[in-house]
């Protein structure tokens, strides 16, 4: 997720267990140079987070090989094309989720950029651009002719961006049209609804966003519910440990007032399932120090923190 799965997010939720496989936040293949990795930094990466997915964008068949074959000597485990992305900067430029309305093009890229690289290439996209131009089955032949490894859908609209639900019977005949492994993502919400939904679609895996921002501790969940051991539910003492912990790890990789503005976009989500979430989101929004954001989060927590004798 563009914005949030840095490589501090990525470890940490690493570090938890239970998750399979992550991945860089998008990245412009125009922006691979080491110039441009020296300035965002979107493609750093510990060799903890291994086997990493390295995730690009583009439309120009050979810019994009460039940067794949670029991003695979940076140590890409696996190199993912993004077609999915609805926002309208990067489908301006003919990005993302653009590329669903030229499947001759997006071919042609995920072709170009098979023939660069000797990692697995793997496709992220939607249902289509809107409901009238539906191609997801059309979308994942394209791509499993041009050689990709397995593709991720996450089933709704590039016009319904985020609003509606996700509609998994779309993962579950994508399923049924393509040889290659097919990844559901979409509002999984908890580890049994990620459950529920392998077993109904058929997919392959699921891919899990906005639910890791809640509750980091998903991945492993899921995990232990598979294998039947109890499912740690985290206690507030928890919770607040990981906010420390995520801040303790942005301040060692970014100036402060990045490692803030990280904490305030995590806080937003995090707070979600919490009592008073509006509260200790508007607290910490309005801090102007890692300091006093801590201090916001402690005095929220506190009241929670019940003595175990
Ligand atoms: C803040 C945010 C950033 C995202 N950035 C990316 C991205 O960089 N690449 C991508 O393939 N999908 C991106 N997505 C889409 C998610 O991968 C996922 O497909 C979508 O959010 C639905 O899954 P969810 O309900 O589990 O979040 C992003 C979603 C959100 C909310």
């Amino acid at each position: 997720m563009a914005g949030v799965t840095d490589s501090v997010f990525r470890r940490i939720i690493l570090r938890m267990g239970g998750c399979g496989l992550v991945s860089t936040e998008m990245t412009n293949a125009a922006s691979v140079s080491p110039k441009a990795l020296k300035r965002h930094h979107l493609l750093d990466f510990y060799p903890e987070e291994r086997p990493l997915t390295m995730q690009l964008s583009g439309n120009e068949p050979d810019l994009v090989a460039f940067a794949a074959a670029s991003v695979e000597q940076l140590g890409a485990d696996i190199i993912d094309i993004n077609c999915g992305c609805p926002s309208p900067k990067v489908t301006g430029g003919g990005h993302g989720s653009a590329l669903l309305k030229d499947l001759p093009k997006l071919g042609q890229v995920l072709r170009a950029v098979k023939a660069a690289v000797n990692v697995p290439v793997t496709l992220k996209f939607r249902a289509g651009w809107d409901e009238a131009r539906l191609n997801f089955l059309e979308t994942a032949k394209i791509a499993e002719d041009a050689g990709i490894a397995a593709l991720a859908l996450h089933p709704r609209t590039k016009e319904q961006a985020y609003k509606g639900q996700a509609d998994w019977s779309r993962v579950a005949a994508v399923k049924q049209h393509v040889g290659i492994p097919v990844i559901g993502s979409g509002d999984v919400a908890d580890a049994m609804d990620a459950l529920i939904r392998l077993r109904d679609s058929g997919a392959d895996g699921v891919m899990i966003g906005r639910a890791a921002m809640e509750n980091p501790w998903i991945f492993m969940q899921i995990a232990q519910l598979r294998s039947g051991v109890p499912m740690f539910e985290p206690t507030p003492a928890d919770k607040l440990a990981f906010l420390q912990t995520y801040v303790d790890l942005c301040l060692a990789e970014m100036p402060e007032r990045l490692a803030l503005n990280k904490l305030k976009q995590m806080i937003g989500q995090f707070a979600v399932g919490l009592p008073g979430s509006a509260s200790v989101r508007a607290s910490v929004h309005r801090s102007s120090s890692v300091d006093n954001a801590r201090k916001a989060l402690e005095q929220f927590f506190d009241p929670y923190m019940v003595a175990v004798v």
